[in-house]
């Protein structure tokens, strides 16, 4: 059911789960505070009960409420990109309850770009959103996504197409070194002009005790198997890009091998038309160039064929 930004807010205050647009991905939202609305949100998505949640504020002012210390580099990280598809992993005070953080010192915070979640913060407060997925599924980047993933357990406000399309880039302040968490939205040469060097990526392999607990499972898959590969070995369907010459059953176009701005924008919708379509098997075209947004569209692929 598709409701309106008030009717949202009166669902939230009385411990409904809604989902709401962001620039990055639907996000399936409950207030901070309610904590049976939250533990809804975890039963709906068929969440792991160890996997934190991000805790969405309406400005980047929000931020004193929970975290004490300040730095110079976080105010021109703030600055430079909230509103905006940067979360960032803090020390946080106990403000913010443990269902939420998951028993951790820090807790994730990002202030999204999107009007309508805009206004809905400012009427409710702040708002934990996690993707508006079935967990381990294609994220949502349209309405309709969300209600073919939940039907009529989880109202909807529509917001039209996420303009980004892949989730925020989370990055962490770790022994002294700020460090990308999960590669998103924001590629890592953008948050260099703010820290002055390239964060690393600091991937969870080979441990049991991530620094981002979500890097535990597997995310963003489609029915359908991924095959990557630079070059296409067989026939059958294709997920690949505008202008190049396949032939083949069916081909999925991801948009233009000059944008990766629309690649990302198109490519849960193009993992999720998979399904709807019965595709049992498809050859990803990964001879695309690396840095920038491809990194995490990249990573993206991987995760979905299950390879990373
Ligand atoms: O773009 C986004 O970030 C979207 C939209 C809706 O805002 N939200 C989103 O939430 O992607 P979710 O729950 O699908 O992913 C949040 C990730 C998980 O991998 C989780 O483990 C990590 O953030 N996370 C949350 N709190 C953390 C913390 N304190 N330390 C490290 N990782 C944390
Ligand atoms: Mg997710």
């Amino acid at each position: 059911m598709v409701v309106s930004i008030f009717e949202a807010c009166a669902l939230l205050q009385s411990g409904q789960p809604v989902a709401l647009p962001t620039e990055t991905v639907y996000g399936l939202a409950a207030p901070v505070q309610h904590l049976a609305a939250i533990e809804k949100v975890f039963a709906l998505k068929g969440r792991p009960k160890n996997n934190p949640l991000i805790v969405h504020l309406a400005s980047k002012e929000g931020l004193h409420e929970y975290v004490t210390c300040t730095s110079s580099i976080l105010n021109e990280l703030t600055d430079a990109f909230w509103p905006g598809p940067l979360t960032l992993v803090l020390q946080a005070n106990d403000k913010v309850p443990n269902v939420v953080r998951c028993d951790l010192p820090t807790v994730a915070f990002r202030v999204p770009d999107h009007p309508l979640t805009q206004q809905i913060i400012e009427r409710v407060g702040p708002l934990v959103m996690p993707s508006a997925n079935l967990s381990g599924r294609p994220s949502a980047t349209q309405a309709e996504h969300v209600l073919k993933d939940f039907g009529s357990a989880v109202p909807v406000v529509d917001g039209g197409a996420c303009s980004k399309g892949l989730e925020s880039t989370i990055l962490m302040e770790n022994e002294g070194e700020w460090v990308i968490l999960r590669e998103g939205a924001i590629s890592a040469e953008s948050i260099a002009f703010v820290l002055g060097c390239l964060p690393r990526f600091v991937s969870g392999k080979g441990t049991d005790r991530p620094l981002c607990p979500g890097q535990l499972y597997r995310h963003y898959a489609p029915n359908a198997k991924l095959i990557l590969n630079e070059q296409r070995l067989a026939g059958g369907n294709v997920l690949g890009f505008a202008g190049r010459e396949y032939g083949g059953e069916s081909v999925y176009i991801l948009g233009g091998v000059d944008s990766p701005e629309e690649v990302a924008k198109n490519l849960y919708a193009c993992l999720r038309r998979l399904d709807d379509d019965g595709v049992s098997e498809v050859w990803v075209d990964m001879d695309f160039p690396a840095g920038g947004l491809w990194t995490a569209i990249r990573n993206r692929l991987e995760k979905a064929a299950g390879v990373e």
